[in-house]
């Protein structure tokens, strides 16, 4: 049963974001929970909130690309932390780890990351990581494709559900396993292991790749390292680049 909608009560609201250690801000439908939570961290907003929707109607991808997803199949959310705990680019890689921790318990054991930001299973993309920030504040936005059991036609190919993965999943207890996830992550403590399960978990690395939007022509080579500062590595035929922004695409 996905209980997500209970948050439209404002007792099980309060509760849960007690449990949470956050402010909970539900809407069954929103145009973007990014948008929102950026606004309210812009806005100075200090206590650590997690705007959440039950529907988007305008979401924000990557570059400048929209979020497609049905109404209430997907978990969408956006969580608020001042002082920011990293810059929007690197905290971009940790939530992707928070992500796949966070779907273990639930028996999705094998997650894989593809730089920057992409959460995959095995058959294709189940959540994508979103970070914005000002250097006071960061609003991180993952959305995970959990219930839908058919896809529109455009992302049929490179995108997966958890349900079609075979993986039931209430959006509530995912909502609270990613928020206790992003929180450890956003330790200072924790960095090092956490970049060190990106490398494990890591589906870009050793792979050739093609790179693109990352200043100048687009150009291939080998992935073969990820920088500390989150930068990936990749050897070209003409030297090593460390590329910090852009698309990545696997090519074999
Ligand atoms: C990507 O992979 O391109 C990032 C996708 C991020 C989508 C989430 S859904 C919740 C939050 N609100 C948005 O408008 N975008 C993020």
């Amino acid at each position: 049963m996905d209980r997500l909608t209970l948050l439209a009560d404002p007792a099980v609201r309060s509760a849960f974001g007690r449990e949470l250690g956050r402010a909970i801000e539900y809407h069954a439908s929103i145009g973007s929970t990014q948008d929102r939570a950026r606004e309210l961290a812009r806005n100075g907003v200090a206590q650590a909130t997690v705007v959440v929707a039950d529907q988007q109607t305008a979401g924000h991808g990557r570059g400048e690309r929209s979020w497609l997803s049905e109404p209430g199949a997907s978990l969408l959310a956006s969580w608020t932390f001042r002082p920011a705990p990293a810059e929007p680019a690197f905290f971009t890689l940790l939530a992707g780890v928070a992500v796949a921790r966070a779907l273990r318990p639930f028996g999705v054991a094998g997650a894989g990351l593809k730089w920057p930001n992409d959460v995959w299973l095995s058959n294709g993309k189940i959540a994508g990581v979103l970070a914005h920030g000002t250097g006071d504040h960061l609003v991180i936005g993952i959305g995970v494709n959990v219930s839908q059991r058919e896809l529109p036609r455009e992302l049929a190919t490179i995108a997966t559900t958890l349900v079609r993965a075979g993986h039931d999943i209430d959006r509530l207890a995912l909502l609270a396993r990613i928020t206790k996830e992003l929180d450890a992550v956003a330790d200072p403590a924790n960095r090092d292991a956490a970049l060190a399960e990106w490398r494990t978990r890591s589906i870009t690395l050793d792979r050739e790749v093609e790179v693109s939007g990352a200043g100048g022509a687009p150009f291939r080579g080998k992935a073969i390292a990820l920088a500390d500062d989150g930068a990936l590595v990749v050897e070209t035929p003409y030297g090593r680049r460390r590329v910090i922004a852009g698309e990545v695409r696997v090519l074999g």
